[in-house]
């Protein structure tokens, strides 16, 4: 690096900024120090690092009050939060000096603690510890992990972002919804056979199961047990009293094909989905979008109406 750029200062807010357009997740690191005392902190510096062996990282501020326990510690936990944990991401971003006590917690294997209701939480022992700037950087081998189907907190520009789309985001738009579901098993697409032709499973919102008008209500019916991934598509169709908005779920089916008896079901594979049965234009042009991101494995989220709209990228599979 020559000596111009060596020496280049930043107006630090602006390069703060510049760094908040990276979205990430949210997560709290936590420790137990030498007095028994649970310590943590949130941050969203997390970072997976290896996988052979399984490294993850994450960075303290050397300005943090729990700074000096975390590098001198030999074990950590790391929780990355769930979309309805922006009060436990609060409490860890304070100074509160009884953080512990705000949160419903346990203690993993090595001793650290964790937040109960976590997206996923990662128990390790501490790998290396890197000295870099104002931080450290906290390396830590994995020694468990745990995941759920809880939507996680998202995290940009200064503001928390949630993926999980709520109904009650989706009544206050006053139109009428459709709750639909992308759904593959390893043998293809789950498509419904349907008087008018071929569907895909919808619903008039997205759950409980127990009300057979939901998405989830559906599937249950169908005897399909299923794990919805994300948002896949959401579009608008007609217009006045008429309109309605249509939310599509990427998603898998979690049952071996023996166990879907319904008559209804029918798994045709990517390659072969015979386009002219589809009843629905709008879901014909979705699912041709979705063969190709899937060849590609790299799915976005489309949002606009049922002619025009554009794809606003989310993420690459690894
Ligand atoms: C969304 C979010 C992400 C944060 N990420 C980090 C981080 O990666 N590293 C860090 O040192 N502080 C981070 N902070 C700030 C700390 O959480 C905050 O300084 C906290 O008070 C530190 O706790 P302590 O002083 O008890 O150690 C973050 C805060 C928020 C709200």
């Amino acid at each position: 690096m020559s000596e111009a750029f060596a020496e280049q200062t930043f107006d630090s807010l602006e390069f703060r900024r510049a760094l908040g357009a990276f979205v990430t997740g949210v997560t709290v690191v936590t420790t137990v120090q030498l007095d028994g005392t649970p310590r943590g902190f949130t941050a969203n510096s997390f970072a997976s690092v290896s996988l052979d062996p399984p490294l993850i990282l994450v960075c303290i501020a050397k300005s943090a009050s729990s700074h000096e326990v975390f590098s001198a510690t030999d074990h950590f936990a790391v929780s990355v939060l769930a979309g309805d944990q922006k009060a436990v991401s609060g409490v860890f971003a304070s100074k509160s000096p009884d953080k512990f006590a705000q949160v419903a917690w346990r203690a993993r294997a090595t001793g650290a603690p964790v937040m109960d209701g976590a997206a996923a939480t990662f128990d390790c022992k501490t790998h290396n510890i890197v000295d870099a700037g104002d931080h450290i950087i906290l390396i830590g081998r994995v020694v468990d992990f745990v995941h759920s189907n809880a939507s996680p907190l998202g995290y940009c520009r200064g503001a928390y972002v949630n993926f999980h789309l709520s109904q009650d985001a989706l009544a206050a738009t006053g139109a009428r919804a459709q709750v639909g579901a992308i759904l593959e098993h390893r043998d293809g697409l789950v498509l419904l056979k349907t008087k008018d032709g071929l569907q895909l499973p919808t619903g008039v919102k997205l759950e409980p199961e127990s009300d057979t008008g939901s998405l989830r209500g559906v599937l249950a019916k169908l005897g399909l047990p299923t794990h919805l991934d994300f948002i896949f598509a959401v579009f608008e169709s007609g217009s006045g009293p008429a309109a309605s908005v249509h939310v599509y779920y990427r998603g898998r089916v979690t049952s071996s094909l023996a166990a879907m008896m319904d008559d209804a079901i029918h798994i045709v594979p990517l390659s072969r989905i015979p386009w002219g049965e589809l009843r629905d234009d709008a879901v014909r042009s979705m699912l041709q979008r979705y063969v190709r991101e899937r060849s590609e494995d790299a799915f976005g989220i489309y949002v606009g109406d049922t002619a025009a709209g554009k794809v606003q990228t989310l993420a690459h599979a690894n």
